[in-house]
This record gives structure tokens, C-alpha cells and sequence, in this order.
């Protein structure tokens, strides 16, 4: 695509709790990947993200922590902020859905979709607590599941045979916010989109890109579609979330706030504006949304499996009703799972391994290797202990830190810790040079691609063909015969650990850097950039007699102890 900017967002985690590895892979860290990758290119890039923070699993979660919505969201964005910054997420702004702009574009959209005539009121019934004195959204009524007879059920689904439920089917029913049985049923109005309005333009616009969107995003969409699109209530009778303005439907909806749903993906565009009003860059980011300013940016979004129909579906009709010309998604990058030996990571029942206690085992850059290797494209992925210390071990501990290791002290041992300058590159060189002439490019273009898995293998490639050429090179050998053939097999080794630290930058940063500045310091450099040269140019560019320093262990290797260590604790039987 040959547009100037590009735009990234991540599906937005959800304010409650610290998210888990699969949530990271499928949207945050191959859409920081991807920012890493097009900086590193040089493109005007802007990486946004923020907390989905409304609705009433936030209220609840706040309930259960005994704390108001407010702190408790304060502390938790804090908490996600600092996880996601320690796990190298560079995001040019983090914001959150529930400030002022996304309160003010949520309400814009709406009342714009009103005045095109896209909006209904509607009566609904639903649960009303006398003792409480309000409605009560599903999952705030509680009872005996009819199915199972688990007796803590939500209203929505049974958390222990998964069913869905409505709340009449609940047996024995009480509040969940004040364990008071004295429920009726009362009617309550609501907004609803007519989303069935939309199907023709929805279908042509996904089938317009059938050929560049992964098939897993196309065939949700249509499965949605082909199942018929209902009108949706966009409305909830809950108080955490933003309020629906008074001049839509004369009063009728007073004290109703719209559904997290429906404001969530809204702040893609208010976290942009958090961004301008952060940077002082005033209406700045209208220009990457809006109209005509907005025509060379080529928008990217990243999220798991679920949350592909509200991006094709949901969000784009909000869009296509505002009848004002938004940006929709360019290209729609969706994942599958990760699993956990073989059953799901579960935020609700703590299965599995979350950002924060995977950084109390090991560095960000050990996940961040394993998870782009291993990203859920074509189908789910599953985490093993056992699976993730093989690739952690073989590919960074073996391949690439061994490699840096073995020539950087050759280098300090026999060549004074300087760049030898004697001998020129041979045959040996020379057909090492044209085979990362083509797999650089090939590389580049994976990650342009956004395909992750695949292009990390490319990387690996890289690493071991820089291996093989160390090892039939032999310096080691040959510096007791031929001096000069031995100082260009360093050299070449060298520019190798150098170019490497470029090409490995989007994907583990903060080992980048390290093997970086042990050819160069990077001084105040935030970006490693993506070789633009010839490679003939890119391998042969450090000057002779510079120093090098030795690194420390770069990756250490795991451990047998620590993979039973590590069972035990996060638990590791199949499902
Ligand atoms: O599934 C989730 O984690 C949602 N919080 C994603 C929202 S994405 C966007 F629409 F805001
Ligand atoms: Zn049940």
C-alpha cells in the first residue's frame, strides 16, 4: 500500500485485570510489532491503544473489589499502563474510553445516527430490583443455573456449563448487588441501531476485500451477515458509561448510558484526540480520520477471533450511519488463540500465564519471541512449558545468542577487541552476502504483510545462515595459518551482529539494543532502523579498528528445574 501514514490500533483490553498472553499476541504485541516495523522503515506511524472501560462487568468487578468505579479504573488503567510499557508496547498514546473525547465522539456518532433516521426506541422488558432500586443488566442477576445447578449462574451464560441463559431461566434469582430476591419484570426503553439497514453496503464493502484481509476476518463477516443481521440495542440501564444526550428521544432515555459496544471502538478515534491534546497538536488528530486530510493514511487494526464481527459489522455501521466520511479499516488483521495445554487461557478462572507474573519468570523479549514465532494466523496455537523453553533455547540461546557470543570474544580474545580491517571477503562471503540479499527483502515483506509467524522464521533463517557461515569459516582454525582470511571472517561476523540488531528491533527490542551497543552505542536512538541499503553496502559498514565490546549472556537458557518449577506453579495438565 503506498500511503504516507500509517495508522495502528489494538483491540482495546478490558479494563478488568491484567491480560494474559493469548490476549497480547492477538492484539497489542503484533500491533506493536508492526509499529516497530514501519518506524523502523521510516513511515509516519501512529500506534494507538487504550482501556475499554465501561459496562456493567466494570461496575461489578469494582463492586467485588469493594471500591467505586472510578478508582478502581484509575488503578487498573495505571496498572495495565505499566505491565504493557514493561513489556515494550510503544504506543504513541494509551488512553482510556472513559475520558472527555470518547464521551464526546460517542455522543456524535449517536446523534448523528438519530438524525439520519438510523435509530428506534423500543420498549424491552427487563429485571428491575425493588430493594436496589433499579435495573439490573443480566449478568447482575444471580441464580441457580437450570442446566448444571451451579447455584452462582450469571443471567447471561453459567460460568460452569458455559450456557447461555436469560435471566427468567435463572432458578431462585437474586441481585448481585445487594443479594435481594424482591425482582420483577418491568418494561424499559432502549435505542435500537437498524443495523439490517446496512447489509448491502456491509457485504460489498468486506467482499471489496477479499483478497487482502486474512480468510479467517472475510468468513466471520459473512457468517454474521448470512445469519441475518438483527437490529441492536445500543442502549443499557446501567451508570457507568456515557450518558445518552437528552436531545435524542424527547427524554424517553433519561439516565440510560449506550452500550460498552457501542462507545468502545469510538475510542480508537478519542484516544487519537487524547493523543493530540497530549502533545499539543491541537486538531492534528482529525487529520489521521477525517475526510480528505485522511486520504493517505492506511489504517491497520489487530484483535483476536471475537472481536471480528464488532469490527466488520458493528463499528462500520456506526461509520457508514454518521454519513460523514470517518476512516474505516484498510486492512483487518484477525487471530485465532493461543491455548494452554489444549484448553483455554481464562481470565475468569486464572488459567494460564498473564503479562505480569510472565515478566516475574523471565524478560519481555523471551514472550515477545515465542509469541510472534508462534502467533494463532492460520489456526490456534498451544503453549506448552516444554514447547516454549525448545524454542526459547534453540532459537535465541542457541542460534542468535550464540552466534553474537562466539565472535564478539574471538574477536576480543584474538583481535584486540577491534574490527579487523586485513583480508577481504571471499567466495565465502560473498555467497553468504547474496543469500541475505534475498531472505532481508523476503523478511521486509512478511512484516509488511503483518505475517508474523512467518516472518519471524525468515529472521531465524537469517540467524542460522550467520551461523553456518561462522562455523565452516572457522576463524578459529584458520587464524593459525592465514591471518588475513581469518580477520575478514570476523569482520563479516561482525557486520553481522550489527545488521542482525536491526533486523531483530521490532520484535525484542531491548535485546536489539543490547546486541546493538555491543558494536555501537545507540546513545539516545529510540528506533533501530530496518537496513536500507545494499547488503553488500549493510555487511561491510563498520569501520576498521573500532571497538567492540563482549556482551554479558545474552538469553539464558531454561532450565528442566525450572520448566517443572514453572508447571507446578501455573499448572500444565492437558484438558
Ligand atoms: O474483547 C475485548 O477485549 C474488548 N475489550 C475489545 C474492544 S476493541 C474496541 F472495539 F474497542
Ligand atoms: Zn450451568
Amino acid at each position: 500500500m503506498s500511503k504516507r501514514r500509517v495508522l495502528i490500533t489494538s483491540a482495546l483490553p478490558y479494563i478488568n485485570g491484567i491480560k494474559h498472553l493469548g490476549n497480547l499476541v492477538g492484539s497489542m504485541l503484533t500491533a506493536d510489532v508492526f509499529a516497530r516495523f514501519q518506524r523502523a522503515r521510516g513511515v509516519e506511524t501512529l500506534f494507538i491503544c487504550a482501556t475499554d472501560e465501561h459496562g456493567s462487568t466494570t461496575e461489578l468487578a469494582a463492586l467485588e473489589a469493594g471500591q467505586d468505579v472510578v478508582t478502581f479504573c484509575a488503578e487498573q488503567h495505571a496498572a495495565q499502563a505499566d505491565v504493557c510499557r514493561r513489556f515494550g508496547l510503544s504506543w504513541n498514546h494509551f488512553g482510556r474510553s472513559s475520558n472527555r473525547p470518547n464521551h464526546e465522539l460517542t455522543q456524535h456518532f449517536a446523534r448523528q445516527l438519530w438524525k439520519n433516521g438510523h435509530l428506534e426506541i423500543r420498549s424491552t422488558k427487563q429485571v428491575y430490583s425493588n430493594a436496589d432500586g433499579r435495573f439490573l443488566p443480566d449478568r447482575y442477576v444471580i441464580g441457580t443455573c437450570p442446566h448444571c445447578g451451579y447455584p452462582s449462574a450469571r443471567g447471561d451464560q453459567c460460568e460452569n456449563c458455559t450456557r447461555v441463559l436469560d435471566p427468567a431461566d435463572l432458578i431462585a434469582p437474586r441481585s448481585a448487588i445487594s443479594g435481594s430476591s424482591d425482582l420483577e419484570i418491568r418494561d424499559s426503553t432502549h435505542l435500537f441501531l437498524k443495523q439490517s439497514q446496512f447489509v448491502p453496503q456491509l457485504r460489498e464493502w468486506i467482499a471489496s476485500h477479499k483478497n487482502d484481509w486474512p480468510l479467517l476476518v472475510t468468513s466471520i463477516a459473512n457468517k454474521w451477515l448470512d445469519e441475518g443481521l438483527h437490529d441492536r440495542g445500543i442502549t443499557r440501564d446501567v451508570e457507568w458509561g456515557v450518558p445518552v444526550p437528552d436531545d435524542i428521544g424527547d427524554g424517553q432515555l433519561k439516565g440510560k448510558v449506550f452500550y460498552v459496544w457501542f462507545d468502545a471502538p469510538i475510542e480508537y478515534i478519542g484516544a487519537t484526540w487524547e493523543w493530540a491534546e497530549a502533545n499539543n497538536r491541537g486538531n492534528e488528530w482529525k487529520s489521521w480520520w477525517f475526510g480528505e486530510e485522511a486520504r493517505d493514511v492506511a489504517y491497520f487494526q489487530f484483535m483476536g477471533k471475537d472481536n471480528i464481527p464488532f469490527h466488520t459489522v458493528g463499528f462500520p455501521v456506526t461509520v457508514m450511519g454518521s454519513d460523514e466520511p470517518w476512516k474505516l479499516v484498510d486492512q483487518l488483521k484477525g487471530f485465532n488463540y493461543i491455548n494452554y495445554y489444549g484448553g483455554k487461557f481464562s481470565t475468569s478462572q486464572k488459567r494460564g500465564v498473564f503479562m505480569d507474573t510472565a515478566l516475574e519468570i523471565l524478560p519481555a523479549d523471551y514472550w515477545r519471541y515465542y509469541l510472534i514465532a508462534n502467533a494463532p494466523e492460520g489456526s490456534d496455537s498451544n503453549f506448552t512449558w516444554e514447547h516454549f523453553a525448545g524454542v526459547v533455547n534453540k532459537d535465541l540461546a542457541d542460534v542468535l545468542g550464540n552466534f553474537v557470543n562466539r565472535i564478539t570474544r574471538f574477536c576480543a580474545s584474538r583481535f584486540d577487541g577491534r574490527v579487523p580491517g586485513e583480508g577481504a571477503y571471499g567466495e565465502d562471503e560473498h555467497a553468504l552476502i547474496a543469500e541475505l540479499g534475498k531472505r532481508v527483502p523476503a523478511c521486509a515483506e512478511l512484516f509488511e504483510r503483518a505475517e508474523f509467524r512467518k516472518a519471524a522464521a525468515e529472521l531465524r533463517a537469517i540467524w542460522v545462515a550467520g551461523n553456518e557461515y561462522l562455523t565452516h569459516a572457522a576463524p578459529w582454525t584458520t587464524i593459525k595459518t592465514d591471518r588475513d582470511r581469518a580477520a575478514a571472517s570476523v569482520r563479516l561476523g561482525l557486520n553481522l551482529v550489527h545488521i542482525f540488531s536491526h533486523l531483530a528491533w521490532p520484535v525484542i527490542p531491548a535485546m536489539a539494543r543490547q546486541i546493538h551497543e555491543t558494536i555501537q552505542p545507540l546513545g539516545d536512538r529510540v528506533t533501530i532502523p530496518w537496513p536500507s541499503g545494499s547488503l553488500d553496502e549493510e555487511l561491510d559498514q563498520l569501520e576498521a579498528g573500532q571497538p567492540i565490546r563482549s556482551p554479558q549472556v545474552l538469553f539464558a537458557k531454561i532450565t528442566d528445574e525450572q520448566i517443572m518449577e514453572w508447571t507446578a506453579r501455573f499448572g500444565g495438565t492437558e484438558t
